[in-house]
């Protein structure tokens, strides 16, 4: 469970102060896939970084599982990143001359898996992510967009974060690659209890996960739903 309090970041933009996140609180049920959105410059990736404890609030906090992340020290900072999120981003950001299974098995290493341990959970993420068998030791940069983004959402999943943020990751895909990537969302959202939480443009693709909240002028606001649409 996710507990956003109060969260405040600030920026200087030359003599002006902006705050992109201006008192935004909300909560996510463990396993639930959540959507923003909000126009371009609305503060979206930074509400993300905030949560991967990529960036620090001015004020404000984020608590997970228990664990305020305003009161951990940078060490445990780095840990909860490695450990417990899971990022997914627009560029995909997979390393382009390592293969798929290499790629998903990074995050592992820095976690200390061995080796072996690494290779066979690659290869099963690979797989849940269904990228085509024959492409799992194709270096990435051979890949298409769509299938570098079934790989860079395997590695999000590969130390089993409690986390998944994911910034815009159909933004570089076509509309049908990218409602793919939504259902792939969803499903692991249902089978691995992973909360999901991705900022998205595109209002169709909003409208098919279980909650969807607004980023406007600093606050979130979530849209009411009628019905379920899992
Ligand atoms: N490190 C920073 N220093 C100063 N200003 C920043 C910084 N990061 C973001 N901003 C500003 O904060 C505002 C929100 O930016 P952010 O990137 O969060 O928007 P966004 O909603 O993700 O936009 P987009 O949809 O275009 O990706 C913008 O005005 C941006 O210029
Ligand atoms: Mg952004």
């Amino acid at each position: 469970m996710i507990v956003v309090k109060d969260l405040v970041r600030q920026f200087k933009s030359g003599d002006r102060t902006i705050k992109p996140v201006n008192g935004v609180s909300f909560e996510l049920e463990k396993g639930s896939l959540a959507s923003i959105v909000g126009k371009s410059g609305s503060g979206k990736s930074t509400l993300l970084s905030l949560l991967g404890a990529l960036d620090k609030p001015t004020s404000g906090d984020v608590v997970v599982d228990g664990v305020s992340l305003a009161g951990l020290p940078d060490g445990k900072l780095t840990e909860y990143r490695r450990r417990d999120i899971g990022f997914v981003f627009q560029q995909f950001n997979l390393i382009p001359n390592l293969s798929a299974v290499d790629n998903v098995m990074l995050p592992m290493e820095f976690a200390g898996v061995r080796k072996a341990a690494r290779l066979q959970r690659a290869k099963e993420l690979l797989e849940q992510v269904q990228l085509d068998p024959e492409k799992h030791s194709r270096r990435t940069n051979r890949l298409s967009g769509g299938e570098q983004q079934r790989v860079a959402i395997a590695r999000a999943l590969a130390n089993e974060p409690k986390l998944i943020l994911a910034d815009e990751p159909t933004g570089n895909l076509d509309e049908q690659t990218g409602e793919h990537i939504i259902e792939l969302l969803s499903s692991l959202s249902r089978d691995h209890n992973t909360t999901i939480l991705v900022v998205t443009h595109d209002r169709s693709l909003a409208k098919k996960t279980e909650r969807c909240f607004r980023l406007q002028q600093g606050r979130l606001t979530e849209e009411v739903r009628t019905e379920s649409r899992r």
